[in-house]
This record gives C-alpha cells, structure tokens and sequence, in this order.
C-alpha cells in the first residue's frame, strides 16, 4: 500500500518532470523550425496555447471538470496575455537582427513546415543533446538519409536492371545478327597463360560470381526471390549470401592484386591498340593487329583493377562502420558501390560472352592454359611473334622452347 502511495507521488513527479522536459523540447524544436512538423495525437499543442492548457489539465485532473480552476486560470491567461504580450512583443523585435544572425539557415524557426525542408538542406543532422559516451546517438534527423533511402529503394533496383539486362540484350542480338567469330585451325598449339595465372584468374572469377549474385540479393532478393521461395528460406539464403559477401571479398581482392601484379606489363595502351579500335577489332572485316592482350582486353582489364580496387575500398569501409567515414560519407560509399558493382556485372558478362560463345576457341587460353597457335596469329598476331623471336633466341642460347 505505502509502496503504491509512494509510487503514485513519484509517477506524479516524474509527470511533473515529463512536461517540464517536453516544455524544453518543444522550445528546442521552435527554435530548429521543427515544431510544426511534429504534430502529436493530431492536434499540434505546441502551436495552440489553449490546447496544451486543456490538456495538460486533462492530463493532471484525469478528465475531471474543474469549471472554477479553469475560470481561475483563463482570468490569470488573460491577464499575463495583456501585460506579457506588448513586452514580449517589443523584446522581439529588439532582437530580431540579432536572430536571424545567429539562424544558421537564414530562415524563421518559427515558420511553417515549408522552412523544415529548407533547414534540413541547410542542416547534415538535427542533433539533440545525449549523456552517453556514443554521441551519435543524439543525432535525430539525418536529411541525407532521405536521399540515400531514395536511391537505394527507388533508383538503384532500375539503374542495375536496365544496365545488366541492357548488356544482356545487346549481347544476344549481336549473337543472333553476327553469329559466333570463327577462327582458323591448325595442329599446333602455343602456351598462352601459366599456372598461376589460371589459378589467379578462376580464384577471382570464382569469388566474383559469388559476390555478383549475393550482391544483387541486396537489391533484388526481397522482390524478387522472397516472393518466389518465401521469407524463411529466403532468411536463410540471405545470411548465407551476406556472409559470403563479406568473406569471400578477401580472396577477390586478393585476385585483383595479383591479376595487376601478373599483366600490367602487356595491358599499358600503346599505338597498336589505336588501330585496333579503328577497325573494330576485326568484328566488322579485316584483320586487326594485337600484342598478347588487344585493346578490348585492355579495356577489361583496366575495368577489373580500377573496379575491384573502387570496390574493396568502399567495401572495406562499409564493413567497419564509421572507422573510414561518417555517417555522409557511409551513405556514398555505399552508393558508389552499388553503383559501379551494376556496372562491373555488366561489363564481366561481355567479358564471359568474349570468353566462351563469343569467339570460337578463346576458352581453351584460360582453360587449359594453350591456344591453336592459328587463333593465335588470327588474334594475337603481335604476340605470337615476339614469342616465336623469343623461342628462336631462347634455343639458340640452348633454354627449352616456351610454346607448344
Ligand atoms: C566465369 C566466367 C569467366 C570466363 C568464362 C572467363 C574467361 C576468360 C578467358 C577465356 C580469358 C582469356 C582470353 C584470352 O586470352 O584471349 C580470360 C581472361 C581474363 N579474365 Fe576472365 N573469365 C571469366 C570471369 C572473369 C572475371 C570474373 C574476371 C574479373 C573479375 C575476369 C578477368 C579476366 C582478365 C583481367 C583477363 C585477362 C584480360 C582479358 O582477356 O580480358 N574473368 N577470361
């Protein structure tokens, strides 16, 4: 009984306590122009005087009339609205240069819900005050946040779409139009990649189908496949792919590494690859003259270090939140990898189409590591040359022959 007396004083203190902070609250919102955008219960008690009186009483009486408290206290309004207006009034417009100095927005905090918006492009966050070592928890409103939402919800799932399936498309059509690109034949064959250029390129090709398809779960999954399997075996699903997605980046980036390690040397652009470009590769007629790698490859080359190299950092700093960039900066980040992760998935897919339908025995250089040295001199001209001229020194100063 005395536990409940005693807690029923102390509910009343604390109540006391709750409107003298929501009192402060809301004078700390007028003075960010929030107030008006924070209606509570429908009615905006901030903005009616009455209104609070009346529920502030409600709240307090426990919805008792009190005709003559009421009376007492609107004859008291009345009186210190007659006194206190004209002062308050004066004080105010004594100060308002000064205000609208110190309004880092410019704008009247007073104003309505359109100035909201204006303050939020003003403002990075709407902070409030927290006691607790983690200070981030007092951020409230974080406009940025809005937009970023936006182009993950809205944007993003069509950019990726219209990208990958763009290339799709594309690819297909040039198929059915031009058909496969043949190749002449012949007995002979010329080693084309060693080992570990093999291990490298099927350790990262590996990891990257992994990572492209948890990837697009990010932002496809709950669309597409939760429909299709249903949201408990898609919650599996999803744990599995997240932490494939986080563990297998690490082999991935290390693939990168040594893919940059291992061809550089062939894949700096020079004149040849000028010429290759202006005859199309030898796609629309013609032969097209090319070093070990042509200008094509190049180009997916320097798509594969500057894109995986984009993506490890922003990955990197998207699995250690907040050690790399803030808040602001997490939200780019996570943009800039979502982004150019739709724009690799695209460019790996004409990589895989050059790499297996596209042009007849290609797979054979990465598969089993040798060429038909007629694919060679019909794609890699140059190359084979230099190999040829090395072979032939090579033998003359007694070292095995590299090819065949
Ligand atoms: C599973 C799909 C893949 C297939 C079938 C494939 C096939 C091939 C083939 C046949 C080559 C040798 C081309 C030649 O020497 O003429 C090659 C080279 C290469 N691959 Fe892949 N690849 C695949 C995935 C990947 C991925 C995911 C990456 C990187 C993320 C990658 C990066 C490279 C690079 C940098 C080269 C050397 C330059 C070039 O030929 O463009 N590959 N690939």
């Amino acid at each position: 009984m005395l536990d409940q007396v005693a807690a029923g004083g102390r509910r009343r203190d604390d109540r006391r306590d709750l409107q003298a902070a929501g009192d402060q609250a809301g004078l700390r919102l007028r003075r960010l122009g929030l107030e008006n955008g924070l209606p509570r219960d429908g009615d905006d008690l901030n903005r009616d005087p009455g209104a609070r009186a009346r529920a502030t009483m409600k709240t307090r009486s426990g919805g008792l009339p009190m005709r003559s408290g009421l009376k007492l206290l609107s004859t008291l309004l009345v009186a210190v609205t007659l006194v206190a207006g004209p002062v308050a009034v004066g004080v105010a417009l004594a100060q308002e240069p000064m205000q609208a100095g110190q309004n880092p927005t410019g704008q009247d905090p007073t104003a309505d819900a359109v100035n909201e918006e204006l303050l939020f492009k003003h403002e990075s966050t709407i902070r409030g005050v927290v006691s607790i070592p983690d200070k981030r928890a007092g951020n409230l409103i974080q406009p940025q946040g809005r937009e970023y939402r936006a182009f993950h919800e809205r944007w993003l799932p069509w950019i990726a779409a219209v990208v990958i399936l763009g290339m799709i498309v594309v690819l297909a059509a040039f198929l059915l139009i031009k058909g496969r690109m043949k190749s002449p034949r012949s007995a002979e064959k010329i080693k084309r990649y060693n080992v570990l250029e093999r291990f490298t390129h099927w350790m990262t090709a590996a990891c990257f189908i992994v990572l492209a398809l948890s990837g697009l779960n990010y932002i496809f999954g709950k669309r597409l496949l939760m429909p299709l399997i249903g949201p408990d075996a898609f919650g599996t699903a999803s744990q599995l792919a997240k932490y494939s997605h986080v563990y297998l980046a690490w082999p991935f980036m290390l693939g990168i590494l040594l893919m940059l390690a291992l061809w550089v040397k062939d894949n700096i652009p020079n004149r040849v690859d000028w010429a290759w470009l202006k005859a199309g590769g030898g796609v629309l007629g013609g032969h097209a003259h090319a070093g070990r790698f042509n200008a094509g490859q190049k180009v997916i080359f320097w798509m594969v270090i500057g894109f995986g190299l984009a993506m490890g950092f922003t990955g990197i700093a998207l699995l250690f939140p907040f050690t790399l960039a803030g808040i602001h900066g997490m939200q780019l980040m996570q943009v800039v990898h979502a982004s150019i992760g739709a724009l690799f998935i695209a460019g790996i897919i004409l990589h895989i189409y050059t790499g297996t339908v596209g042009i007849e025995g290609s797979f054979a250089a990465m598969g089993k590591g040798e060429v038909d040295l007629a694919w060679a001199r019909a794609h890699h001209d140059l190359w084979v040359e230099e190999q040829q001229a090395k072979a032939a020194g090579g033998a003359h100063l007694g070292h095995p022959q590299p090819a065949e």
